[in-house]
């Protein structure tokens, strides 16, 4: 029988119980620079050194951080649905917890890419990526990371999954970053959608939204849970 199709958007949020903190935490500063000044082409090119090191600190955190609770459940989620993720991290927690369909929209941590070549992604296997580091091509590598200001190349695969889903789930985001925020849009108006965060509201004329206020750690199990039986 086929299965029913679980889409999950994810955001910060769920991952902030294994350790890492969220972009807006610290109000939004890292060592005094908006975070939007450091995760942007213009920083890349005034300051390179500056965002290598912003990328290999969140990298060495991210070496030593395991999936949670949230994540787990996720990829228990599989036994009896076709679920997909899609989420707006860069770290790689529900691939270790075990989800096998997860797209990254905004990249990945543990990648580097080619300044002269987008299509020249790699797998770093420690966590510096340093001014000199180069591609095959000899150009230097940047972080595979969709900054601000830059297109997100997934966007429109993002959204078509969405229109597929007859479930779906928001876990640990702001909605407040778009293109992601707008994908819930897409969603067919019959399918339940679920919004789990402690700061979770109302979203626009979004219906079907269930929304439950709370820690993913604590709220995903018990709904996957229920999902299962
Ligand atoms: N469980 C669930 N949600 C949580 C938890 C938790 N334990 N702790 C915090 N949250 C929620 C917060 O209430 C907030 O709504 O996680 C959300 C984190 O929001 P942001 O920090 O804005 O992160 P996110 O929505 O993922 O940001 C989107 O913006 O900075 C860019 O590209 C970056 O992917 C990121 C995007």
């Amino acid at each position: 029988m086929k299965k029913k199709k679980i889409v999950i958007l994810t955001g910060a949020g769920i991952s902030a119980e294994s350790g890492i903190s969220t972009f807006r935490d610290s109000n939004g500063l890292w060592r005094n620079h908006r975070i939007e000044e450091v995760a942007s082409p213009v920083a890349w090119h005034d300051n390179p050194l500056l965002v290598l090191d912003f990328y290999n600190i969140r990298r060495k955190q991210l070496f030593e951080v395991e999936p949670n609770a949230a994540h787990c459940a996720l990829a228990e989620l599989e036994k009896k649905y076709d679920v997909q993720i899609i989420t707006q991290n860069v770290d790689d927690l529900h691939e270790r917890a075990g989800s096998t369909k997860v797209m990254h929209l905004h990249g990945e941590l543990k990648k580097a890419r080619s300044t002269a070549d987008e299509n020249l992604v790699y797998e770093l296997d420690s966590w510096e990526l340093n001014w000199g580091d180069k591609c095959e091509k000899g150009s230097q590598l940047r972080p595979h990371i969709v900054w601000f200001g830059e297109a997100v190349p997934m966007i429109e695969e993002a959204a078509r999954i969405c229109m597929t889903a007859e479930i779906f789930m928001v876990i640990g985001t702001s909605m407040v970053v778009y293109p992601a925020a707008g994908l819930i849009s897409y969603v067919n108006a019959n399918s339940p959608k679920y919004y789990v965060d402690p700061m979770a509201s109302r979203i626009g004329d979004i219906s079907n939204l269930i929304i439950i206020n709370g820690k993913a750690g604590t709220v995903i199990p018990r709904l996957v849970n229920d999902l299962l039986k």
